[in-house]
């Protein structure tokens, strides 16, 4: 039987590799690390990666494994997610993996200028009636502008047409660079080996979405530092299969 909520948060609060400040502490105790993630933490000079709403941290973990000269952060407010790819960098020595528990609201205060090479979000809430929360919109560019490096990737995969559009239209408002883009993933031919096996890591909210049959959408994007960052002056359609399920949601695994 898995291990239930609070023995989780329990045995997190032992993990070397996990980092815990939701508001309440932050408040009270300031980020030691900000700027010094390196020299503090992972003891050498390179470059570091966050992954944003990690929930379970598959990316976080995997990206880990298969780049060991790069440092991997992921983020979630939901530490009994987190306590699966916390334990699982522990248990295998991924020595360039840690989790960082807080709001992303408040990403900025943890790390400072030029301080993040990329970012990635995945399976991000789309977030449909609140433009403000996505995870794309100009109020989190703007914050993650704070640390991230000028022209930074940011990396976006979702099952939502809404986000994936709504991501597609703010990018081209502002001209930014996409280097890739695809609608359907899994159908996209001729994608090297690499990006095959970065791409091809599935994380637990994908794989709910790939057995419904909803296509999987990619894209990355720079993010420059310069410009005022416009929000697009676009209707996008509404994911009908959401609200389905969020009226289905006491079936689904959303607590954890
Ligand atoms: C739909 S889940 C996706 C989780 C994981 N990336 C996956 O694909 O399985 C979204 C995750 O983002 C986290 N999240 C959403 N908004 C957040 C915020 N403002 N601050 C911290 N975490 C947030 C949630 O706790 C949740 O774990």
């Amino acid at each position: 039987m898995g291990k239930g909520k609070l023995a989780k948060f329990a045995e997190m609060e032992t993990f070397r590799n996990v980092f815990q400040y939701p508001y309440s502490v932050l408040e009270k105790v300031p980020f030691e690390m900000k700027g010094h993630w390196r020299e503090m933490y992972f003891h050498n000079t390179r470059p570091i990666i966050l992954e944003l709403g990690c929930g379970k941290g598959e990316y976080t973990v995997e990206l880990g494994r298969l780049f060991p000269q790069v440092n991997f952060i992921g983020v979630d407010i939901k530490g009994a997610r987190m306590w699966t790819g916390a334990r699982k960098a522990l248990e295998d020595g991924l020595e360039n993996v840690a989790f960082l528990r807080t709001n992303i609201e408040m990403i900025d205060r943890f790390f400072d200028q030029d301080e993040v090479q990329e970012i990635w979000l995945t399976f991000s809430d789309p977030q449909m009636k609140n433009a403000r929360k996505r995870l794309t919109s100009s109020y989190f560019l703007n914050r993650y502008r704070n640390f991230l490096m000028d022209g930074g990737l940011i990396h976006l995969k979702t099952d939502s047409n809404f986000l994936f559009t709504y991501t597609r239209e703010l990018v081209r408002a502002n001209r930014f660079d996409v280097p890739f883009a695809t609608q359907d993933l899994y159908h996209e031919k001729g994608l090297d080996d690499a990006t095959q096996k970065i791409l091809g890591i599935q994380t637990y909210y994908e794989k709910m979405w790939i057995e419904r049959g909803i296509p999987i959408k990619y894209m990355k994007f720079q993010l420059p530092h310069k410009g005022i960052i416009q929000e697009p002056d676009v209707e996008i359609p509404l994911d009908d299969y959401r609200s389905y399920r969020r009226d289905k949601r006491s079936t689904l695994d959303y607590s954890k």
